[in-house]
């Protein structure tokens, strides 16, 4: 029997040799040190337009507090994960569909000593593999970009959620004419992998599924100067796409981006600059 196919979303995200890639990004940077700080990692594992100055600013509207059980929806490389069970002391569990992905997030996750507080499993985020009313709050960061089916998705978040449960959104969201977003993307190399929606669609499907929105930002005034940064640093040729900001270490997320992180990266800020696209946060809770 032959192995089943991965889905063009975890081919795009998939670069066969990215622990080893990391690895070896992270042993340049601290040389024979196997164990790191969440911190250190900073810049190299948070996969979505705001860096670190975000995960943080997010964590602070999710009303944690130790032992509440947190489900990360597309978790990547845990970064994000990670910053939750460190600093707020959560039981974290994120799913994420590339399994190179998942292994990458377990090592880094023990290397910072945190694996006894945040778990990562292979799944897809559509078909949410927890019973009804499993976690307190969820959280999904830079993932609906590349969900087609966006109803059933927050129909099953809203299933393992409690009756008090709490939901950010920090999605890609689309302002302009779709047709007019230009690629490559950090998310998608071509438009047929990737499902921008409008945020009057994410508040119709959101409200559908059963949540009220209570508060909604514009991140874009957080996002364009890290971007722009970024450029900057790509034409003095020095050090790539580091959103964590330039007091942290040297290593980068393009690692995880592949060879046209670049391209990646001056797309996005591009789209964001022409008023097409723009980072969006929406909470929300179960009505
Ligand atoms: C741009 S990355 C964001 C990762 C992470 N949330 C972060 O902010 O660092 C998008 C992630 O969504 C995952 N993903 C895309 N579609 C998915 C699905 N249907 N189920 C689970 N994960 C999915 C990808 O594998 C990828 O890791």
């Amino acid at each position: 029997m032959t192995a089943p196919q991965p889905s063009p979303i975890a081919r795009h995200y998939r670069q066969d040799d990215l622990l080893r890639k990391i690895d070896e990004a992270l042993d340049r940077l601290y040389p024979g040190r196997i164990t790191l700080t969440t911190d250190e990692l900073h810049g190299v594992d948070e996969f979505h337009t705001g860096g670190h100055a975000a995960t943080r600013q997010l964590a602070e509207h999710l009303e944690l507090r130790a032992g509440l059980r947190v489900l990360d929806v597309g978790s990547g490389l845990g970064g994000p994960a990670r910053h939750l069970a460190r600093h707020a002391g959560v039981d974290v569990t994120g799913v994420d569909l590339t399994e190179e992905y998942v292994d990458v997030a377990r090592r880094l996750t023990d290397r910072v000593g945190l694996a006894d507080r945040a778990r990562f499993q292979q799944g897809d985020v559509t078909a949410l593999p927890f019973p009804q009313a499993s976690f307190d709050r969820a959280w999904m960061l830079h993932v609906g970009m590349n969900i087609e089916d966006k109803a059933r998705l927050f129909t099953e978040i809203n299933r393992v959620l409690t009756d008090d449960g709490l939901f950010i959104v920090y999605d890609v969201m689309l302002l302009g004419d779709p047709t007019l977003v230009s690629y490559p993307l950090p998310w998608a190399s071509q438009p047929e992998h990737s499902f921008l929606a409008r945020p009057r669609e994410y508040r119709s499907l959101l409200s559908k599924a059963g949540f009220e929105i209570v508060a909604e930002h514009d991140h874009r005034s957080q996002t364009v100067p890290l971007l722009r940064d970024a450029g900057d640093a790509r034409h003095r040729n020095s050090t790539p796409y580091n959103p964590a900001g330039g007091d942290t270490p040297p290593a980068s997320i393009s690692v995880a981006m592949g060879t046209d992180a670049p391209a990646k990266v001056a797309s996005v800020l591009q789209n964001i600059e022409e008023g097409l696209l723009a980072p969006t946060e929406m909470i929300c809770r179960l009505r």
